[in-house]
């Protein structure tokens, strides 16, 4: 059985200030059949983490470099997202990839610094507007998962979340359909690469404008084990809808 997952991104989003909606989020769930887990800016990792420590909400950074240390002026290592009390790492998000060219083979290198670190790694994955128009959004996933993906990946190490881009802080969301289409494509490429075993342990988010009103529905999908919230993460009200439909789900 693959533990549900509720993961929020917070993005460049938050100061010191909105440590009193994580507080609230740590106080509503003191321990959690589920997995929660927020992913502040790295400013407000350590406050984070403390605000946090005795809930069952886990904390994860944004992004890691993949060097353990070094001459990288502004980057954050996956030794020190561990130290800040991390214990994931989003890499690869559409964000990522557009804003600072990241590439399968950057992302694929961070992730295999971070598994080494002992973070897990929730890679992103997922097509834009214009690539499932042409009708290649599985080419797209398939071909993201295949070189962004590393070798020594369980379902301990590595989450992979689906983010259709045009879905992303949109109000858009794909059919019931079209994610069951491709969280089926996700597993089976996963069992086919590390056995059926391990390719069914790994956790397969959504994400892309889930909300308290949509998530139940969503996570009624065969083969989304949770999501990856943007926006609905910053407020514990609206994130605690999604906590509740997943653990009910
Ligand atoms: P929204 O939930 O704001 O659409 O963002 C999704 C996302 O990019 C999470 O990583």
């Amino acid at each position: 059985m693959r533990r549900k997952l509720a993961a929020g991104n917070w993005k460049m989003n938050g100061t010191g200030a909105s440590l009193a909606d994580l507080s609230e989020l740590a106080q509503r769930y003191p321990d959690s059949a589920i997995d929660i887990l927020i992913c502040p800016p790295a400013t407000l990792l350590h406050r984070a983490a403390e605000v946090t420590k005795t809930s069952g909400v886990a904390i994860g950074g944004q992004d890691c470099h993949a060097a353990q240390s070094g001459a990288h002026t502004g980057d954050v290592s996956a030794q020190m997202l561990m130290d800040a009390g991390a214990s994931s790492v989003i890499l690869g998000h559409s964000e990522r990839r557009v804003d600072h060219g990241e590439t399968d083979a950057d992302v694929r290198a961070k992730a295999q610094t971070a598994m080494e670190a002992g973070l897990l790694s929730i890679i992103c994955v997922g097509e834009s507007l214009e690539q499932r128009e042409a009708a290649n959004t599985l080419d797209v996933v398939g071909g993201q998962m295949a070189g962004s993906i590393p070798d020594q990946s369980t379902g301990e190490n590595l989450v992979v979340a689906y983010e259709p881009v045009w879905a992303i802080g949109t109000g858009k969301v794909p059919t019931l359909e079209q994610i069951a289409e491709v969280h089926d494509f996700m597993r089976t490429l996963l069992e086919k690469r590390f056995g059926e075993s391990i390719g069914q342990s790994i956790r397969l988010l959504y994400g892309g404008s889930v909300k308290p009103g949509n998530a139940a529905e969503i996570f009624g999908v065969s083969n989304v084990d949770g999501a990856l919230v943007g926006g609905a993460s910053l407020k514990a009200a609206d994130f605690s809808g999604i906590i509740d439909a997943l653990a009910d789900a």
